[in-house]
């Protein structure tokens, strides 16, 4: 099938992806620019494994074609830690015992990223409905809710500058048919 060449902008990088026009944003992204903490699990929109944001928004890139994304701002788990340092949310989830396997992981901190983003003091209850749509099948959803809930104050702490709070942490492959689906980073002077 005739393949397409797609620009794809992802952690600040740029990525030309040949792909075919059924082909996942999720698959571009694992086979076409080798980014594999994006991960899928049902392949059909229902576990929330493959959540990405685009433009700022989580999306399950299993639901989203690799064509619809050209020109968005695509942000994946990659691109969340510093050199050195992890992202606030993933050091909560660590830190928690919110991660287990770590299938589910990729897709809890990209959708709580962007409700962090959002709303910098969710309630437990609204962290239960912004991750309503990730199912996770270890932790129990509990410790999860505990490392949001400690990734936002964290975050409020840094935000001021502040201490942030210590004490209570811990307590509480799809049909992939990717032959061919081939990507290449552009050099740093071709980036947008
Ligand atoms: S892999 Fe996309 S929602 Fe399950
Ligand atoms: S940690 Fe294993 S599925 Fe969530």
């Amino acid at each position: 099938m005739k393949r397409t060449l797609v620009t794809l902008h992802v952690n600040g990088a740029t990525w030309e992806v040949a792909v075919r026009p059924h082909d996942t944003l999720a698959l571009a992204l694992r086979d076409g620019c080798g980014l594999t903490g994006t991960k899928i699990g049902c392949d059909m929109g229902t576990c929330g494994c493959c959540t990405v944001l685009v433009d700022g928004r989580p999306v399950l890139s299993c639901l989203t074609l690799a064509l619809e994304a050209e020109g968005a701002r695509i942000e994946t788990i990659e691109g969340l830690a510093g050199a050195e340092r992890l992202h606030p949310v993933q050091r909560a989830f660590a830190e928690c015992g919110g991660s287990q396997c770590g299938y589910c992981t990729p897709g809890f901190v990209m959708t709580s990223v962007a409700l962090l983003r959002d709303n910098a003091a969710p309630s437990r209850e609204e962290i239960k409905a912004a991750i309503a749509g990730n199912l996770c099948r270890c932790t129990g959803y509990a410790k999860i809710v505990d490392a949001v809930e400690h990734a936002a104050a964290d975050l409020r702490a840094a935000s001021t500058g502040a201490t942030p709070p210590t004490g209570g942490r811990g307590d509480s492959g799809g049909d992939q048919d990717d032959a061919g689906i081939h990507g290449r980073r552009q050099p740093a002077a071709a980036r947008r």
